[in-house]
């Protein structure tokens, strides 16, 4: 018998006629608003993989070396037994750290969390095949639900990770309750491992997100036709352009949807109208970039304290390995 490889924390996430009380408030205030989580269906999870690759888009790389000069230390140092990732996408980066916990022997579990069930059902059966030692159990859902289900206590040792500096993507406020709830899903003596994109200058930093290829641009509009069949939309994408600025003053980038021409849109699952003028722009994403020293302050200031850090060369990415 095979096992079931996946876990649905939200039957009705599939279904047409349930959530998206989200994007009825995003799109209904002013300036509009979507989360980034509607960029992560499965075109847009393949969308994703391709800007990993891009030359100007140096996160994922650098993230990538660090783990490879580093996991080893991470698997010493930590030699937990539950390996828990919030976003775990494709897993690509992840497997060095597997490789790493596979060597000590000390892993019996790997949880890989993501929105995206295409991504994540392909890859916890190639991960099932390549880790047999390892009982591999993917959860879908948010980052929310899937915290909620690890809330209750349990005996093993746990490390909770969370890479590609989707921290990011929240604004300090749902930043301070993620690792609110980061914190109460963890024991005493449990890891949390993050991975941050640093501050640097801005010219590196808005290529990365206007790349040349323009993936990234598709990748941004995708998220419209995602909300397309999702609610039975009617948005037109050609309406729309694709543009990030890296906003100095906050240290982040916005990416945005500006529209171009005057029209109205209706989302028929949601019941909802929704009015565009030629100019007007939806945020879909905010990028932090951060200082390393600031977030491992925060991060203490939750019960999280830093027990070592990595960096690249240039220190263009961190890597903080927090202990509760
Ligand atoms: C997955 C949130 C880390 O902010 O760099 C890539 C997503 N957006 N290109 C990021 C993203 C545009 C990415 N995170």
């Amino acid at each position: 018998m095979i096992a079931q490889p996946l876990t649905i924390l939200d039957h009705h996430y599939q279904e047409l006629n349930n959530g998206g009380e989200d994007v009825i408030q995003g799109l209904s205030q002013n300036p509009k608003i979507l989360s980034p989580k509607y960029f992560y269906d499965d075109p847009g999870s393949q969308l994703f993989e391709k800007i990993c690759e891009l030359p100007e888009y140096y996160p994922t790389r650098t993230e990538a070396w660090i783990l490879q000069q580093y996991a080893d230390e991470i698997a010493e140092i930590t030699n937990c037994c539950e390996l828990i990732e919030l976003g775990s996408g494709s897993s690509t980066k992840t497997q060095v750290l597997l490789d790493a916990y596979q060597k000590i022997a000390t892993s019996c579990r790997y949880v890989p969390i993501d929105v995206s069930g295409g991504i994540l059902k392909t890859s916890v059966l190639q991960l099932q095949k390549k880790y047999p030692d390892f009982s591999i159990h993917g959860l879908l859902g948010t980052y929310e639900q899937a915290l909620v289900h690890l809330e209750s206590s349990y005996l093993q040792s746990r490390m909770l990770f969370f890479l590609g500096s989707s921290l990011g993507n929240f604004n300090p406020e749902e930043c301070d309750s993620f690792l609110n709830q980061v914190s109460r899903t963890l024991q005493t003596g449990d890891f949390f491992l993050l991975g941050i994109d640093l501050q640097k200058p801005q010219d590196i930093l808005e290529a990365a997100y206007n790349d040349s290829q323009e993936v990234t641009a598709a990748f941004n509009l995708n998220m419209l036709s995602h909300l397309n069949w999702r609610f039975q939309g009617d948005f037109d994408i050609n309406l729309f352009r694709h543009q990030a600025i890296y906003n100095q003053v906050d240290h982040q980038i916005e990416m945005y949807l500006h529209c171009q021409k005057s029209h109205c849109v209706f989302l028929e699952v949601l019941g909802l109208k929704v009015d565009f003028e030629a100019g007007e722009s939806i945020l879909t994403e905010i990028s932090r970039k951060f200082d390393l020293r600031t977030i491992e302050t925060q991060l203490q200031s939750k019960g999280l304290n830093t027990v070592k850090t990595w960096t690249d060369e240039k220190g263009w990415f961190g890597l903080i390995l927090c202990q509760v």
